[in-house]
């Protein structure tokens, strides 16, 4: 393996990224990471508008990559390729990262590479502890979450994921039935420490379906009952009963997160020859009590069990630059004519 310098760019959400990455025959080193964030943006819509969010992409996409080659210390010159989002992702922030990764290989006579945003986060544990393939990947935030195999830079076997909302979704829906803050993992995490996890009887959906599909709307509803239950009951929602909500909504998702997972690291031990190991990204990875029942069942399983720093969790750029190097490394090239895709399947 060459020593190899990426820059990437990330824009498929609401978080504008650039960071550049070197991978040596010793290891990965991010040798800078932004991301600038637009919460403040959305904030008053109760949700990424679309249009604001390519806008803002289009504006910042440049100084991101500005301050990212400035924090590393290097030039255009000292790259060996560029590499960016392609997909899944809102079209137009996709389409604002592709142009702009467009216009500084051809600037720079630099190869480019378009990355599954998917892959990023699934090649994360490889950027930062050096994975072996196979392992086993749970990718759990606001927009994803599903299970997959990782066999190669760009072979992924999907074993199921959720039908409805997302994990982080979720947690945001129902922070703000119980008036908490947003985003609502981290507010309904705090809320959960005051409660008592088996106070509020909460469903477990689809555990009683084979596989490892799952389904998080129902929960959101059922706390919804829950909730109205307890204003008709005490003529308004006491803080008490509210932290009793949020723990039992909070161990309902552990469970399910967990018990899937049983399935997937038995689906994965086929393929597994050595000691298996499951890795999590995705905001929600950040939640201890899901990291703990996620530990709990490796532990089960013989299994080593991998959580990256938060920040390369959450989205980013060192991911996109490292999953760039990767499928460089495989022999992908993309030309002037890499298309933005809204939706993009691994
Ligand atoms: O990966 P991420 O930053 O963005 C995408 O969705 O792509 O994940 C954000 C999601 C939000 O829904 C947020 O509420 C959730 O992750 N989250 C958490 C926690 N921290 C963030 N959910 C549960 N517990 C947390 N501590
Ligand atoms: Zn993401």
């Amino acid at each position: 393996t060459q020593t190899l310098t990426f820059l990437g760019l990330e824009s498929s959400c609401d978080d504008t990224a650039a960071a550049v990455v070197r991978s040596t025959p010793e290891g990965n080193e991010i040798l800078s990471s932004v991301v600038a964030g637009q919460t403040e943006l959305h904030a008053p819509f109760g949700g990424v508008v679309p249009e604001i969010a390519a806008r803002a992409h289009a504006e910042k996409l440049d100084l991101c990559v500005e301050e990212a080659l400035e924090q590393a210390g290097i030039g255009l010159d000292a790259l060996d390729g560029i590499a960016v989002t392609a997909g899944p992702g809102l079209i137009g922030g996709v389409m604002s990262g592709v142009m702009c990764a467009k216009g500084l290989a051809a600037g720079a006579g630099l190869p480019l590479i378009g990355v599954n945003h998917l892959a990023g986060h699934a090649l994360t544990p490889r950027l930062t502890d050096g994975l072996d393939f196979p392992y086993l990947m749970l990718l759990v935030s606001g927009g994803h979450c599903q299970f997959l195999i990782a066999k190669g830079p760009g072979d992924f076997t999907r074993l199921g994921g959720t039908i409805d909302d997302a994990p982080g979704e979720a947690f945001d829906k129902v922070a703000k039935l119980l008036a908490l803050p947003q985003p609502g993992g981290p507010a309904v995490e705090l809320e959960a420490t005051k409660g008592d996890p088996k106070s509020i009887s909460l469903p477990r959906p689809l555990l009683d379906r084979a596989g490892c599909d799952m389904s998080f709307s129902g929960l959101k509803t059922a706390v919804l009952r829950a909730r109205d239950k307890i204003i008709a009951q005490h003529d308004g929602l006491p803080r008490a009963q509210r932290a009793d909500l949020c723990a039992s909504f909070q161990a309902a998702v552990a469970d399910v997160l967990a018990e899937k997972s049983r399935r997937a690291l038995q689906d994965y031990l086929a393929y597994a020859p050595k000691r298996p190991a499951l890795a999590v990204a995705g905001g929600v990875a950040a939640n201890k009590a899901i990291r703990a029942s996620l530990e709990t069942v490796c532990v089960e399983f013989d299994a080593e069990f991998l959580a990256p720093p938060l920040r390369l969790c959450t989205d980013n750029a060192a991911m996109i630059a490292y999953a760039g190097i990767e499928r460089f490394r495989a022999g992908a090239r993309d030309g002037m004519d890499l298309a933005a895709r809204p939706r993009w399947p691994l």
